[in-house]
């Protein structure tokens, strides 16, 4: 059974379409997507207001969202790298975490983190090529007002020193390379050993890539590591640390840099703590505070 059909009136114009196309979702159940519905489309009409397209140009954008639905599988999500280059992913990301001034600042997930990804003893190493430096994270998991979070979780994930994450390939590097899962020890410290990552472009072999082509735009993001810690009664963060020293830092292609979790890696020649670590001197180390917001009702996240 249908609901009632929109009342428009015969003689829309330009300016009354808008408010007939508004009211044409007025019965819809949900008032949470009643009101999505009617900003969507209220400031849809006014962009197209503003840019007075051709019909050509219209078919142009119905042609590129298309083929940006026509890219997406199981692995590949190219709506959300739209979303990404757009700065709409780092939007929901921020509006979504008004964090308090202490707790590490939350970015983007991206699109290559691994659900299954090893779990890892500390202090091992989540490099499983290692052809170049060594390099030493160590951190730390704290509540905002300090006190460690023995047994918090943490899941990394980072690309190689080529700029490369384990999945994209993986003719070459083994499945896992770059990723684990770890368990903070009692003071919620933890640590590993990788490779500093590179720099890197997102995909750019389909629309989202020929966006940035057509519109004199790199595909770099600065180099980084990915995490996402998790603590009893506190609300997870997913983030980054960036490499202090990696170009792309002030443009970033997905605009996920804050300067919070810019971070030294520092080049270290102390062969007494290299061989403590079990490493070859010199290596490289990384320090990172993961500071964690209490949850409202306790709990898991
Ligand atoms: C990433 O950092 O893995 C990423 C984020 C957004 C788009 C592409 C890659
Ligand atoms: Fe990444």
């Amino acid at each position: 059974m249908h609901g009632t059909a929109p009342s428009a009136s015969a003689d829309l114009d330009e300016t009354t379409v808008t408010e007939a196309a508004v009211a044409s979702f007025r019965d819809t159940p949900d008032p949470r997507l009643r009101a999505c519905l009617s900003i969507l489309v209220r400031h849809l009409h006014a962009a197209v207001r503003e840019m007075e397209p051709t019909l050509e140009e219209w078919e142009v954008a119905v042609d590129f969202l298309t083929a940006t639905g026509q890219k997406c599988d199981d692995t590949r999500q190219e709506f959300v790298l739209l979303s990404d280059v757009l700065g709409i992913s780092s939007l929901v990301e921020n509006i979504n975490h008004r964090k308090s001034s202490v707790a590490t600042e939350a970015t983007v997930l991206g699109p290559f983190h691994m659900t299954d990804s090893p779990e890892r003893e500390l202090g091992d190493s989540i490099d499983e090529v290692g052809k170049t430096e060594p390099c030493l994270v160590t951190g730390r998991i704290v509540s905002v007002d300090g006190t460690p979070l023995p047994g918090a979780g943490v899941d990394v994930w980072q690309a190689d020193e080529d700029g490369y994450y384990d999945v994209q390939r993986p003719d070459v590097l083994p499945p896992g390379n770059g990723r684990g899962l770890f368990t903070a020890d009692g003071e919620g410290s933890f640590s590993f050993t990788t490779v500093v990552p590179s720099y890197y472009p997102i995909p750019t072999d389909g629309p989202v890539g020929r966006l940035l082509l057509a519109t004199n735009r790199h595909p770099y993001r600065p180099a980084h590591i990915h995490f996402i810690a998790t603590a009893n009664g506190h609300i997870p963060v997913t983030t980054h640390i960036f490499v202090a020293e990696s170009p792309y830092l002030d443009s970033d292609a997905v605009f996920a840099v804050k300067s919070s979790l810019i971070t030294d890696f520092h080049r270290l020649d102390d062969p007494g703590k290299a061989a403590e670590h079990g490493l070859p001197n010199p290596y490289v180390h990384a320090h990172v505070e993961l500071v964690l917001e209490p949850s409202r009702g306790g709990g898991r996240g």
